[in-house]
């Protein structure tokens, strides 16, 4: 075992260790009665939304009060969640992989005041600060990526983007009257670090412009052979270039790259290795909508989610069609979806192309090739995928 071949004894984790880096053992973090009821909870449930109870053997009871987080945040605001958990929860508070905050408290009585307390504080501009929801068949929050504040790749903002369907579709958040749970999540970029593709819907940044090349620099601000590396479809290539100097009018030969454009797919990866290569563009970048992915193993396997919308151009600081469109696909599954069926669930039932005629939305040539995995997997391998009546696209694809 490596561990035990390094010097790691399991039984005294902090022996000859020299430095406390690396993770605490969670154990240190757990609030007592969730400690003490280890490996024994029997049931629990949503009492009302945003507020679950579990039940542990010995009949101790947590009950937890999630409220919408975000992911990123003020300290002041961190602290603000500290002093909620030292007032109620002796100092104890937890995330979920969505953000939410979560507050525990260990008897019955204690909820009152905290839901109270929760709801009493708000915005400036007089949302909540701490809305309760998130739970059950309803709208959790949506996880997301980090947009334009923070990496260099993306097509289109995270917070952004989130903060105006999280508006559009707060009282899904507040409420449970869902067929199921709806979990909607962004990716500002093909990288994907939201890990999008198996969320009910999934927001994500696409760009659709090739890198522009700064042959002037490139050679002093890049490694033309990593940048050459970086490309998963070989499309950059070394090449000589003459060119006039923008700063001193100097004509001279530089090192430089060729993209071949035919072969770009616009994934960025060469950006992040090169920054002469920089691909954003107003005009070319904006938001693909995939449909229908889930993890959960409930009535059926988990699967991922299909393009059902190839472009929304971006429209800050509110991008109206971008709440349009996923209030629409939203309001189509509450109204026909049985209850329990996931949004893919309901999807695979009644046809995707009845999907298409149910929402409203445009079946376009573009969601049959752009996406390689899902195309190839979905709608490519069964002969059962019809154009019906409401399908009039069809017509302008032959016409194209
Ligand atoms: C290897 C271990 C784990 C994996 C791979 C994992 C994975 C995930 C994934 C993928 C989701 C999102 C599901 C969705 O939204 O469809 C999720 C949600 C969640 N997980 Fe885990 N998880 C793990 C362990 C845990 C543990 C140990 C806890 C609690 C002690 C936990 C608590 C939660 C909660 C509460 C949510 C829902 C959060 C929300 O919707 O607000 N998970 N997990
Ligand atoms: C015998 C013990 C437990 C069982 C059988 C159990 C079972 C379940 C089931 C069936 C769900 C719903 C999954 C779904 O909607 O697809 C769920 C959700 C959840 N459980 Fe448990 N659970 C247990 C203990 C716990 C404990 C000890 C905690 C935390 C202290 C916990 C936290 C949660 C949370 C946060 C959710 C998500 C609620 C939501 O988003 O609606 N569970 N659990
Ligand atoms: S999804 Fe792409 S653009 Fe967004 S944070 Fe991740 S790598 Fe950056
Ligand atoms: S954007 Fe992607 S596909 Fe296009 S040249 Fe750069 S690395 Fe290659």
């Amino acid at each position: 075992m490596a561990f035990v071949s390094s010097g790691y004894n399991p039984d005294k984790p902090m022996e000859d260790r020299i430095t406390d880096i690396g993770n605490h053992h969670y154990g240190e973090f757990l609030p007592p009665v969730i400690k003490n009821n280890f490996g024994k909870w029997q049931w629990h449930e949503i009492l009302e939304p945003g507020v679950l109870m579990h039940k542990a053997e010995g009949g101790d009871e947590v009950y937890t009060v999630r409220v919408g987080g975000m992911r990123l945040m003020s300290v002041e605001f961190a602290r603000e969640i500290c002093e909620i958990a030292d007032k109620h929860c002796d100092g104890y508070v937890r995330f979920t992989t969505r953000n939410n905050i979560e507050f525990m408290v260990d008897s019955k009585d204690k909820v009152e005041p905290l839901k109270q307390d929760l709801m009493s504080r708000k915005m400036e501009g007089g949302s909540y600060k701490f809305p309760i929801g998130g739970t059950g068949a309803g709208l959790t929050n949506i996880i997301h990526t980090q947009g334009w504040i923070h990496c260099h790749t993306p097509a289109t903002d995270a917070s952004g983007t989130v903060k105006v369907v999280m508006d559009e579709l707060f009282e899904e958040f507040q409420n449970m009257r869902l067929p199921a749970q709806l979990r909607i999540s962004m990716a500002c970029c093909l990288n994907m670090c939201g890990a999008v593709h198996c969320s009910d819907i999934a927001i994500l940044g696409y760009h659709r412009k090739p890198p522009m090349i700064d042959d002037e620099f490139l050679d002093n601000l890049c490694e033309i052979p990593l940048a050459i590396a970086a490309c998963p479809t070989a499309a950059i290539k070394p090449k000589k270039k003459e060119i006039t100097s923008e700063r001193t009018g100097e004509k001279k030969e530089v090192k430089s790259v060729e993209i071949n454009v035919e072969k770009c797919m616009y994934c960025g990866n060469c950006y992040t290795m090169c920054p002469s290569l920089p691909l954003a563009n107003a005009e070319g970048d904006g938001i693909v909508l995939m449909a229908g992915g889930k993890v959960s193993n409930r009535i059926s396997a988990p699967k991922f989610s299909k393009v059902v919308v190839a472009f929304i151009p971006n429209e800050p600081p509110r991008w109206p069609t971008l709440a349009k469109t996923i209030r629409q696909i939203v309001e189509a599954y509450e109204k026909n979806a049985r209850k329990y069926e996931r949004l893919g669930e309901w999807a695979e039932r009644i046809g995707w192309e009845k999907f298409f005629e149910v929402t409203g939305l445009e079946f376009s040539h573009h969601l049959i090739d752009d996406f390689r995995d899902p195309a190839y997997y979905t709608w490519r391998q069964t002969s059962n995928f019809k154009f019906t009546e409401g399908m009039n696209d069809y017509a302008a694809i032959k016409a194209e």
